[in-house]
């Protein structure tokens, strides 16, 4: 390492390979939400923790018409509200003379070329030797347009050619259905190679969720119980307080299937259930999760009803205040079919998880914002303590809490102290917060910096994508084809309709309460 990082205890050690490199990040949608509350945010903490290499700057572009001056004004309007430390009126004007702002449609051929002339200056100014990564932060329908502007005007660096590196970054959603993402990331192909692709899913980079593979394999106790024989079933859960918001244009069109369980979901499932990897090679990890897709076992699309649990929420309450039903929300069509909570029993047809049910929920407008994975290991055997069977022992549960409150805790029997055995179950808990202290970067915050150092293992491989739109197409025909003129209702702040009980219980199951 030749730069001030190598003093930083954050990134000390790594390699020069392994550090973000001087670049340039391009941000089209510069205008837009993600820009304003994660992506200028995550940048603006890099630069505080010192991560970020001294050659970098950022290169906004998007319709709304503003000048350099009136994105930084942007900028530091969003980091004041969104970022995960203060603004620092010492660090602040250097942050601030690194980002530059270009209108313009992305359809406009005079765009590129006035993005062009503007990177060769930036470039030349900070003294970055023409790395280029460009966030699409867009829709899904503009995707082919860009791409095949910036390839037109000379924007990307040929594939494969030595020299500086253009990557690019997508956001989900990646497609509407699988013949849609085979279309964008064939379009993206023709300019890209897949090493120079980043799919953003950004439950991947939270913190918890990248503890898994290190609590999974570096540590002795977990593997050798991670299969079939000790797991009874697992949980996965990824509820939302809030409801669809301002962004019913996209969600009414999407629903939770596709908005969460296609990516954020069955990305989490296939980490939690991935066999050991044998090295850190992203594309060794990817192998690995992708194997879990391919194990998926369709659902039966004659009895969805059984397997798959869909439903939307009506009138209730949200922070102890009266909230409208889905259909009344802003741009939600008045007779939407649209599910905002999906329930989902699955199994992964493999030696390690054969008969291993995989319970996995998602929803908006439940009673409180909690995303947590629950391993249910088996009972002990009914001897001993837990042989009265009208008092059977509580078994022990592994839960990996991702957010609010990042941590993991397992529940154990304990003995009450006393002269009788009385048996009670305790939680050992471990929290990131109060152990370590400071908050936990952002997801968007440790993604970039992957990308600048060009590593893929955190971002969503072409093939995995195509195969969770496949397993979910499955479901979406399934809909489809039922005809349903209304969906299951359940009242805002609920857990959800019955029938996803119903669904746990037909197995003897039940949700855990979070
Ligand atoms: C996004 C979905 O991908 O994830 C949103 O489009 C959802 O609908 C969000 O609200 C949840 O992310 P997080 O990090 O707040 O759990």
């Amino acid at each position: 390492m030749t730069d001030s990082r190598q003093q930083n205890p954050l990134t000390a050690g790594l390699s020069e390979t392994l550090l973000p490199q001087p670049c340039t990040l391009i941000i089209f949608g510069a205008s837009g939400d993600l820009t304003r509350r994660k992506l200028l945010p995550a940048v603006y903490n890099q630069m505080l923790d010192g991560i970020l290499p001294a050659n970098f700057a950022v290169l906004g572009s998007s319709r709304s018409v503003m000048d350099d001056q009136a994105f930084r004004e942007f900028a530091h309007e969003g980091i004041e509200r969104y970022s995960r430390q203060a603004i620092d009126n010492h660090h602040w004007p250097d942050y601030e003379h690194r980002l530059f702002y270009e209108p313009g449609s992305l359809d406009d051929p005079q765009c590129y070329e006035r993005i062009k002339q503007r990177l060769s200056e930036i470039e030349h100014e900070f003294g970055i030797p023409g790395n280029r990564i460009f966030y699409l932060a867009i829709p899904p329908s503009l995707i082919e347009v860009t791409v095949e502007q910036l390839r037109t005007a000379g924007l990307i660096m040929p594939i494969n050619e030595p020299g500086p590196f253009s990557r690019v970054i997508v956001e989900k959603p990646i497609g509407h259905d699988l013949v849609s993402a085979k279309k964008i990331n064939e379009t993206l192909a023709r300019s890209f190679n897949e090493e120079q692709t980043f799919r953003i899913d950004h439950y991947l980079g939270k913190e918890t969720v990248q503890n898994i593979l290190v609590m999974r394999f570096g540590n002795a106790i977990f593997e050798p119980l991670w299969n079939k024989k000790y797991i009874d079933h697992v949980q996965i859960t990824v509820a939302e307080e809030e409801g669809v918001g301002t962004r019913a244009g996209y969600y009414d069109r999407a629903g939770a299937l596709r908005d969460m369980i296609q990516n954020h979901l069955l990305q989490l499932l296939s980490l939690i259930a991935m066999e050991p990897p044998w090295s850190m090679d992203a594309d060794v990890i990817r192998d690995h999760r992708m194997d879990v897709l391919n194990c998926l076992r369709p659902v039966a699309t004659d009895n969805i009803d059984q397997h798959v649990i869909r439903a939307q929420y009506g009138p209730g309450t949200s922070h102890g205040a009266g909230v409208p039903g889905y259909r009344r929300e802003q741009d939600v069509d008045p007779e939407s079919i649209t599910e905002t909570y999906v329930a989902i029993r699955a199994f992964i047809d493999n030696w390690r998880w054969s008969g291993v049910p995989f319970y996995i929920r998602t929803g908006k407008r439940l009673p409180k914002r909690s995303s947590e994975i629950a391993i249910h290991f088996k009972a002990v055997p009914p001897i001993l303590f837990n042989a009265d069977t009208n008092n059977p022992l509580e078994p022990n549960v592994l839960a990996l809490s991702i957010q609010p409150d990042e941590g993991l805790s397992l529940r154990i029997a304990t003995k009450l102290p006393g002269p009788k055995v009385r048996i009670y179950p305790v939680k050992m808990d471990f929290r990131y917060g109060s152990t370590f202290g400071n908050p936990s970067p952002e997801a968007y915050e440790r993604l970039l910096l992957d990308v600048m150092a060009g590593d893929a293992t955190l971002f969503m491989r072409r093939d995995a994508v195509e195969a969770s739109w496949a397993w979910i197409e499955n479901i979406l025909n399934a809909w489809k084809s039922s005809g349903a003129r209304w969906l299951p209702e359940y009242p805002a702040g609920s857990w959800g309709p019955l029938e996803a009980d119903r669904l746990v219980e037909s197995s003897n199951h039940s949700w855990r309460k979070l």
